[in-house]
């Protein structure tokens, strides 16, 4: 016999044979994969985490057999067996297990090595959060590729760097792996993410607030839903500001809201629109000031069950890198890079109306928005259907591309499911606090003054265009004629991502 006798029989043999194969298959894809780069995400599943635990499995099944035998021959009193295995190199069968054993384990670990660093980084890597768990993140995923964080890889944000992080994250991950396999996870997932890390250890990583300074001037590119399409922008300088005291000047948004001071607050929903209760603590002087909106503050009750929640990045910043903007919005930036020509009648109006119904699938989608844009055209404007056909049908593949990256039915994502918290367009965002209904008891509310957060340059178009002439900025001008209602009500209450 070449080798021990209680290795002959069929568990060890098929123990053996598997791990056998396994290791083989594993060493020719992990070298294949190693030499061409390849990425693809269910190779990397394959190979960092099927062929692995069949690998152990079939190692496992040898001894399991010997000692299978070495019972059966115990309980029949075949051979003299012994309490514990003796090892006698004397013997060759001794020597080849032994040889096999040390060569096996040499090349185990060496697969092993390789393999689980290979394994940190596919399993750290886009391709395996974005792409290998294809249906669940697919939105986000898309929604990543078109934001200014595409560089940036989910981990930076979603784990950060450290050993407990990791730790937790892969942890969490077997669960969301099995909910994926077992088609048991939540649709749309939830937003915001329960338990995610503080921003201090992952924005801050590349964004650290000392560095903050000046404003930022941004214009924002409406279009309106009449024939023209009339272009209304709005150019504003946005107070950012921060900075460090040590450095330079201390104002504006991030200065009040992070730097300078430290803001809990409680909010009565999951998604957190909704804060009746705001604590601010003053970071120099230790001041403590507690805001509340008069019209529906907390109940003693929900006061008690109450955690606050300490403000960071995060609660303003909520969608830096999966924004699913409303059509609105998407159409406008259509108009803007003209992907659709603004000069069809009503280009604006019919490109939203066509997105913002809700469909069963993204091909039915698909289908549907290319049918009722070439309806109203054919129908309403004939002749034009006639001559501009290149454009009507340019058109229509700019509102489907738009409407592929924002809304993912499968999923149920669409743009009012998930709120971003900057402005106040079209969520309430700064409003949840900043609606000059939360008081505190001194008397001081918290400011809707339409300066203290930016001041604008200029606004609309055309013969309507207005330039400020002073460093206080303009007055807002409401396109269309709504009286003074933006002055009691906030924009979000009637522009809700669609036409208003
Ligand atoms: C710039 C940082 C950043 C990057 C990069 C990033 N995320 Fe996110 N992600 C966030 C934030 C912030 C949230 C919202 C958390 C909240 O509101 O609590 C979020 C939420 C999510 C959610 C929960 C559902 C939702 O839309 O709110 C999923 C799923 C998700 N991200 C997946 C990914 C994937 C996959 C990648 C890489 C392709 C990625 N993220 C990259 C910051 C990031
Ligand atoms: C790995 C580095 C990295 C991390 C981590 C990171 N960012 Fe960024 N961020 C960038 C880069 C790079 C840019 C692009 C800068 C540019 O375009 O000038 C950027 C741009 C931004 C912008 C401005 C552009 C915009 O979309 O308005 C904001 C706001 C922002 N990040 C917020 C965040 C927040 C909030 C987090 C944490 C959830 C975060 N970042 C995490 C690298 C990072
Ligand atoms: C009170 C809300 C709020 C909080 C909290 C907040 N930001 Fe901002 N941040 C803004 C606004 C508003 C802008 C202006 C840009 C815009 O409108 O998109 C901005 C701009 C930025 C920018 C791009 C412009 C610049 O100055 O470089 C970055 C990067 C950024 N924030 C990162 C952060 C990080 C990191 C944190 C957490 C430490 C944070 N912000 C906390 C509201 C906030
Ligand atoms: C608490 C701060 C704050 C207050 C108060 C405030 N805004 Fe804003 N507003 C913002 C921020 C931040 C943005 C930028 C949002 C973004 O970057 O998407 C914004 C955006 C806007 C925009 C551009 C919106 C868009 O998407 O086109 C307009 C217009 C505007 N604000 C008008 C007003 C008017 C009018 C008032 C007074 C009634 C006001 N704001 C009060 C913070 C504020
Ligand atoms: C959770 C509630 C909350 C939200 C949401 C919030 N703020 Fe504030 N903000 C406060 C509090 C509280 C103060 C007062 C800080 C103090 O007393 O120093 C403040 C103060 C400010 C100030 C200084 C005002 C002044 O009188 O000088 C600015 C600017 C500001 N916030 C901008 C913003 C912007 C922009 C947003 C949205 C992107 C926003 N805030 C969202 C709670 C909030
Ligand atoms: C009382 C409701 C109401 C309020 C409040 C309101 N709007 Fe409007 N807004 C409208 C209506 C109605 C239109 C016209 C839509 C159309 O063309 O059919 C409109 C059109 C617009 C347009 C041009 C078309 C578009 O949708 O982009 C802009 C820009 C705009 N509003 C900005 C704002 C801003 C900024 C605020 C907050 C400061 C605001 N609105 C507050 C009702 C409102």
């Amino acid at each position: 016999m070449r080798l021990p006798r209680l290795a002959y029989n069929l568990l060890s043999a098929a123990g053996a044979a598997i791990a056998l194969i396994v290791a083989i298959t594993l060493l020719v894809l992990l070298v294949v994969s190693l030499l061409t780069g390849t990425t693809n995400p269910y190779l990397g599943i394959v190979l960092y985490m099927v062929l692995p635990v069949v690998l152990v499995f079939g190692l496992v099944l040898i001894p399991f057999g010997m000692y299978g035998r070495w019972r059966r021959e115990r309980r029949l009193g075949l051979e003299e067996v012994a309490q514990w295995p003796r090892v006698d190199f004397n013997l060759p069968s001794h020597r080849n297990a032994a040889f096999i054993f040390l060569v096996g384990t040499i090349g185990f670990l060496v697969i092993s090595a390789v393999g689980s660093y290979q394994a940190y980084h596919y399993t750290e890597s886009n391709v395996f959060c974005g792409q290998a768990c294809h249906r669940v993140m697919h939105p986000e995923f898309t929604a990543y590729q078109n934001s200014s964080h595409a560089r940036v890889k989910c981990v930076d944000c979603h784990i950060g760097s450290g050993a407990g992080w990791y730790a937790k994250s892969k942890l969490s991950g077997v669960y969301q792996v099995y909910a994926t396999l077992g088609n048991r996870y939540p649709r749309p997932i939830p937003t915001p993410i329960a338990n995610l890390r503080p921003a201090q250890e992952t924005c801050e990583q590349c964004h650290w607030p000392q560095r903050f300074f000046g404003a930022q001037q941004r214009q924002f590119n409406h279009y309106m839903y009449d024939e023209p399409s009339l272009h209304w922008p709005i150019n504003m300088l946005i107070k950012t500001g921060g900075g460090d005291p040590k450095t330079g000047q201390t104002s504006g948004i991030h200065w009040h809201m992070n730097i300078g001071v430290r803001i809990e607050y409680v909010a009565r929903d999951r998604r957190r629109q909704d804060i009746p209760w705001v604590r601010v603590t003053d970071r120099v002087t230790g001041r403590v000031t507690l805001y509340e909106n008069a019209e529906k503050p907390l109940s003693p009750e929900e006061l008690r069950n109450a955690e606050p929640r300490v403000m960071d990045c995060m609660d303003c910043h909520n969608r830096p890198s999966h924004n699913f903007h409303s059509p609105d919005h998407q159409i406008d930036l259509a108009l803007l890079t003209r992907r659709i020509d603004r000069r069809l009648p009503y280009a604006k109006r019919v490109a939203v109306e066509a997105m913002a119904r809700d469909f069963d699938s993204g091909e039915a989608a698909m289908q549907e928005i290319a049918n009722f844009m070439t309806l109203f055209y054919r129908e309403k404007h004939a002749d034009l259907y006639a001559t501009r056909r290149a454009a009507i049908d340019a058109a229509i593949v700019a509102t489907q591309e738009a409407y592929g990256r924002s809304t993912f039915p499968v999923m149920k994502v669409k743009w009012s499911g998930y709120p971003d918290d900057i402005g106040h367009f079209i969520y309430p965002g700064c409003m949840r606090c900043h609606d000059a209904k939360h008081r505190s008891s001194e008397g001081f509310t918290l400011t809707r003054e339409c300066n203290a957060c930016h001041a604008i340059l200029s606004q609309g178009s055309g013969e309507r265009a207005q330039v400020a002439t002073t460093q206080a900025g303009l007055e807002f001008e409401h396109p269309t004629d709504i009286g003074d209602a933006w002055r009691q009500v906030g924009c979000f209450d009637c522009h809700r991502g669609v036409q208003p």
